[in-house]
């Protein structure tokens, strides 16, 4: 495989215009980020509702910064009027990078960069958000797979630092460049890896998950786990960290982590993420996971 290293030489344009494909938890973070941080940026969804919640919560962790005093309220207006909120992909073709958000499907996501692709310039620069899914594979859908690579952001975007920038095989030089750019431009620290399914951070946390789920398995309460690990240091347990992440996203990505890496997956049972999938409890974004949550409340009940 090439090596992640090289693109440094590579000098590319500022990014001026971003895009965000799904304005769901993630897309609506990284359009906000991107807003926040000077990058104006449009969000497209397929639903009006879709794009009502991620306008909803970009406004809200605003009004928070606001309401602390971190931001003057009359730039409030004008961050929020940077996010273009679209059902249509009219204007693309005037976009430096765009960030696909969609569902963690791989042929969701395949019909979506194909889609996309025909609406961008041909210097576009489209990156996929994907958690897990190999941007080589994911690079099949497109005619220019060199101006394809992955940016893959963590929840809670605007309070994690780290953007993983994946190098695809065909993946070009100035693709990771112009992305690194962005995820700086957005306060973001940058790591550029190669490809694989999980990449780096989550090639490590899942198989994490499935630790967590197997001792479930085996008799553990879930919340006792969560209060170990977090005794022992990590700002959240994994029962609740499955809860921000998104239950539905967990599974998705627990099927390609069990694909690629079966070895160290052990799907050979039912994991606490499917138990609680089929019982339709997707974590915050629906207020039930492992834990209940009250609608608009962050944090884990006690
Ligand atoms: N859900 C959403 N946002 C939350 C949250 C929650 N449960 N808890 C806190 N936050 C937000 C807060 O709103 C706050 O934002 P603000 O500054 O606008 O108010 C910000 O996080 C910081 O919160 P706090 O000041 O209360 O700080 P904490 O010390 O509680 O830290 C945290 C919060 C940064 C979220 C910390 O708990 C943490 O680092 N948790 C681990 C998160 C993590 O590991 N994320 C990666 C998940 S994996 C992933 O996304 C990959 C995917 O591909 C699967």
């Amino acid at each position: 495989a090439k090596k992640a290293k090289g693109w440094e030489k590579k000098a590319d344009k500022k990014v001026e215009r971003g895009a965000v494909l799904g304005a769901g938890i993630m897309g609506g973070g990284i359009a906000y980020q991107s807003a926040l941080k000077g990058t104006p940026v449009k969000m497209k969804d397929i639903a009006q509702a879709g794009i009502d919640l991620g306008m909803n919560e970009a406004s809200k962790l605003l009004s928070k910064r606001v309401a602390r005093g971190r931001m003057a309220p009359a730039k409030m207006g004008a961050i929020l009027s940077s996010i273009e909120p679209t059902l249509s992909y009219d204007g693309f073709d005037s976009i430096d990078v765009v960030v696909e958000a969609v569902v963690e499907n791989p042929k969701v996501k395949h019909a979506v960069l194909a889609d996309v692709e025909k609406k961008v310039s041909a210097d576009t620069v489209i990156a996929s958000n994907t958690s897990t899914i190999s941007i080589s594979y994911l690079a099949e859908a497109l005619e220019r797979p060199e101006n394809f690579c992955g940016m893959h952001f963590f929840n809670p975007v605007h309070a994690m630092p780290l953007v993983e920038v994946i190098r695809g095989e065909k993946t070009s030089d100035t693709a990771i460049a112009r992305t690194v750019a962005y995820a700086n431009a957005m306060g973001k620290k940058a790591i550029v890896v190669n490809d694989c399914p999980g990449f780096l951070v989550n090639r490590v946390l899942f198989p994490y998950f499935a630790g967590f789920s197997g001792l479930v398995r085996d008799g553990a309460d879930f919340q006792q786990i969560d209060k170990v690990m977090e005794k022992w240091g990590w700002p959240m347990g994994p029962a609740y960290l499955l809860d921000v992440v998104g239950i539905d996203t967990g599974v998705h990505a627990e099927e390609v982590m069990a694909e690629g890496f079966p070895e160290r997956m052990g799907k050979n049972f039912k994991a606490a993420t499917d138990i609680m999938f089929e019982a339709d409890r997707y974590g915050q974004k629906n207020s039930k996971g492992f834990y209940n949550y009250e609608p608009d409340k962050k944090g884990k009940p006690k």
